[in-house]
């Protein structure tokens, strides 16, 4: 999708079921990887990155099938251990086949990995946790070297950063020795991971708690369905709040999305839930105060800015602080674009409420912020269209037409 035409101010109405997660589907077809046998995965969202991991696992040897929601990835053969460089720049969870192909192989060569711009991103605790466990690593014409299979051992993360916790898990799975982790981090996509590498013969405990313990056994396929996707849900909720709306999400986990739904019922979004759905009804917004975004439990970095987006013109000022990247406010002027008010000041946004937005035509920045220019627009006067749309393709399938089913008038171009 190159850019995406939206006719705003129409208040978004009617039922979804909420995809699979594109942040636990990543990880899972990458530990497909490491295991000989046929993995299936079912739940799988439509999506790009999906696409493009699934030409990462074909160019290692992985055998890989695809019909509607369900994959079927079949790595009982010895494969490669360096993934193609044009694809893994693609996405930031390409760096996770370090971690699956280390544990399988001993060593491996994975470019370094791409994904949504939002600061730095740094591999150094990735690289301090593998070289804890005994492996050493260099980095070579953009590639990064492992070699050695991991001793075992002790690492504590200093920060519970999603991507090194996932990495080093994968990584224990081929150790000589148990492994510890500590610091880990407790996002429920982990949870999620070792839920599937569980089924499929590893033997984890402490998925999703700060303490997690891998004890290397023989991997074998599994059948699996992937976790709802709490962000999708939330972008939902967002855009039913940009638009005084009413939708019902089905198939999720409301447990996931605490945080997001505070700060939306503190804005004065009623919202109900059933045990896997929510239903919210939105009305004229106030402020919540602040949003914090912080590690798993704390308000997620991901819901940030469409959250910014669902409180552009709620009453009074909410300031909005983003300690987990140190550049995730890139959306920012497209929201300005659109008649937002917003003073910026380092990692900390003051969005003061305002009467209307108005259409406007502006770029892409990032899947989430894309994901705001959106709900924004939807809430807006007139037409907006937003370029650079394929950010939203990676992480959302079937996105257009999922908005137009609830009533909005959008068009993929
Ligand atoms: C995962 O990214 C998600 N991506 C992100 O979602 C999400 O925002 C992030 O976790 C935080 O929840 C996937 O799962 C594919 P981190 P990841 O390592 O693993 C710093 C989306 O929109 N850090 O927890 O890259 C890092 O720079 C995407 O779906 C280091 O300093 O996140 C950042 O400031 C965007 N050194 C912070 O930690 C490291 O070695 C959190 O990063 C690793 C990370």
């Amino acid at each position: 999708m190159d850019s995406i035409l939206i006719q705003g101010g129409r208040p978004l109405r009617g039922t979804l079921s909420v995809q699979g997660c594109k942040n636990a589907l990543l990880p899972l077809m990458a530990a497909a990887a490491a295991i000989p046998g046929q993995t299936i995965l079912t739940g799988c969202p439509p999506i790009r990155d999906e696409t493009v991991t699934l030409a990462l696992l074909e160019g290692l040897g992985v055998s890989t099938a695809a019909e509607r929601d369900r994959l079927v990835l079949d790595a009982s053969r010895d494969g490669g251990t360096a993934p193609d460089p044009t694809l893994a720049g693609q996405l930031r969870s390409s760096v996770l086949f370090l971690g699956a192909l280390l544990g399988r192989y001993g060593h491996a060569g994975v470019p370094l990995p791409g994904g949504c711009v939002l600061g730095k991103r740094p591999l150094d605790l990735h690289l301090a946790g593998l070289e804890a466990l005994g492996v050493q690593s260099f980095c070579d014409g953009g590639i990064l070297h492992c070699k050695g299979r991991p001793r075992g051992g002790h690492y504590h993360l200093p920060y519970p950063s999603v991507g090194a916790t996932e990495n080093l898990i994968l990584a224990a799975l081929g150790a000589e020795e148990p492994v510890w982790i500590t610091g880990a981090a407790r996002e429920p996509e982990i949870e999620d991971l070792v839920n599937f590498l569980t089924a499929s013969g590893a033997r984890i405990s402490g998925g999703g708690s700060s303490r997690v313990h891998i004890i290397p056994a023989p991997l074998h396929g599994t059948s699996y369905r992937v976790l709802p996707d709490r962000m999708e849900a939330a972008t939902w909720l967002c855009a039913a709040a940009c638009t005084g709306g009413s939708l019902t999400l089905t198939r999720l986990c409301p447990d996931h999305l605490r945080p997001v739904l505070r700060a939306l019922r503190a804005a004065g979004c009623e919202i109900t839930e059933g045990e896997a759905s929510l239903r919210i009804c939105a009305g004229d917004l106030h402020s919540p105060g602040s949003v914090r975004t912080a590690p798993y439990p704390g308000f997620p970095t991901d819901a940030q800015a469409p959250v910014m987006a669902a409180l552009l013109r709620a009453e009074g000022i909410t300031r909005f602080e983003e300690t987990v990247f140190d550049d995730r406010f890139r959306h920012i002027p497209a929201l300005q674009a659109m008649g937002a008010r917003i003073a910026c000041s380092g990692s900390a946004a003051l969005v003061t409420g305002v009467r209307e937005l108005h259409g406007a035509r502006v770029a892409a920045t990032d899947l989430r912020g894309a994901a705001a220019m959106v709900c924004a627009a939807l809430g807006a006067r007139g037409e907006s269209e937003i370029t650079q749309a394929w950010h939203l393709d990676r992480g959302y399938g079937n996105f257009v037409q999922r908005l137009r089913r609830l009533g909005a008038v959008a068009l993929a171009r």
